[in-house]
């Protein structure tokens, strides 16, 4: 199969990433970074969580983000929400895009959003509904499709049956999540056929974590196989705080040198991602991990 010519990022540093640093960053800062990084050409940035603060405190304040950020025209700023709550708070900011997030695996299932996956589907069940019939787009993460921190190796079988539920209750796309990033080129080839079985390869993002420096590697397999829609973080921010030792995303950086490299179109500056990513890792005290210019 031919690569394909345009490949749509959807950066995830300001939610994925920032949820796992250790001490809160300001609704400010968060709001300058994501609008650098639209000024950097992404037209999909997520925002921010409206999960409980108890559990991350880290996504306080979703609602001032998203009326900080305002309406930019050919950008969308998704959030997640975990349940009825998280969505009622999200449409009430102006939420014009959520995320509902699922897992492969029970015992994550249960430390993520303290419920068994089948109630989670019940869960999310009347997000999707609620939101689709608000015009909300809904897309659907699943974790550890993969592997599990807790549980080891998840059979393939796994990931797709979560998948295919959560196109049927009418996500619009499927977040396939390598969690911990153990997900080698064989397995997240047989995830993808096993998820496609049931989820047509054009609503089909990996969303790959470089724990083990594999990332970049499965978006090729993954783009062989025809998707094109790829989730990463600025500077590679991140991590999953109930996946220790989780970490960050693919770094957008990387990504869009990949993509470049292989002359898939990503609309995106590499100089303006640079600065949003030297101001994010200025304001965390720590050093930018890329060149000034790459080559
Ligand atoms: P719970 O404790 O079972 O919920 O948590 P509850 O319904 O019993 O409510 C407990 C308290 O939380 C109550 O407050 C609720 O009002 C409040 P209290 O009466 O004690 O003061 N509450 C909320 N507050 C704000 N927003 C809400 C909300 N819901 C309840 N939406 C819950 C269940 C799902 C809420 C909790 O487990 C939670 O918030 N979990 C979020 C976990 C999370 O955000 N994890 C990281 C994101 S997932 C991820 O990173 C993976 C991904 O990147 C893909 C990949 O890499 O694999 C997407
Ligand atoms: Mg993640």
């Amino acid at each position: 199969m031919s690569l394909p010519a345009r490949v749509r990022i959807v950066e995830v540093g300001a939610r994925d990433g920032l949820q796992n640093e250790p001490e809160p960053v300001p609704v400010s800062v968060r709001i300058e970074l994501i609008r650098m990084l639209a000024d950097a050409g992404l037209t999909t940035i997520e925002a921010a969580a409206f999960v409980s603060p108890k559990w991350i405190p880290q996504m306080a304040g979703a609602s001032e983000v998203l009326a900080g950020l305002g309406k930019r025209s050919s950008v969308s700023y998704p959030v997640l929400v975990p349940n009825l709550k998280g969505l009622e708070a999200a449409l009430a900011a102006g939420a014009e895009e959520i995320a509902v997030f699922g897992a492969a695996s029970e015992t994550f299932s249960q430390k993520n959003i303290n419920c068994s996956i089948a109630e989670s589907l019940e869960r999310f069940a009347p997000v999707v509904e609620i939101a689709n019939r608000q015009g909300v787009r809904v897309r659907g993460y699943v974790s550890c499709v993969a592997g599990c921190p807790y549980e080891g190796e998840v059979a393939a079988d796994a990931p797709a049956a979560i998948a295919k539920s959560l196109y049927e209750m009418g996500c619009a796309e499927i977040s396939l999540g390598d969690t911990t990033g153990v997900g080698t080129e064989r397995k997240i080839r047989e995830v993808i056929e096993a998820v496609t079985r049931h989820v047509p390869v054009e609503r089909v993002a990996g969303h790959y974590h470089d724990t083990y420096g594999r990332a970049l590697d499965n978006v090729v397999v993954s783009l062989e196989m025809g998707v094109a829609v790829f989730d990463s973080s600025v500077a590679g921010l991140g991590g999953c705080p109930y996946a220790p030792g989780a970490a960050g995303n693919l770094a957008t950086e990387v990504l869009v040198d990949k993509l470049d490299r292989l002359g898939i179109e990503t609309g995106i500056d590499p100089e303006a991602l640079g600065r949003a990513g030297r101001l994010i890792c200025e304001h965390l005290g720590r050093n930018y991990p890329f060149r000034e210019r790459r080559p």
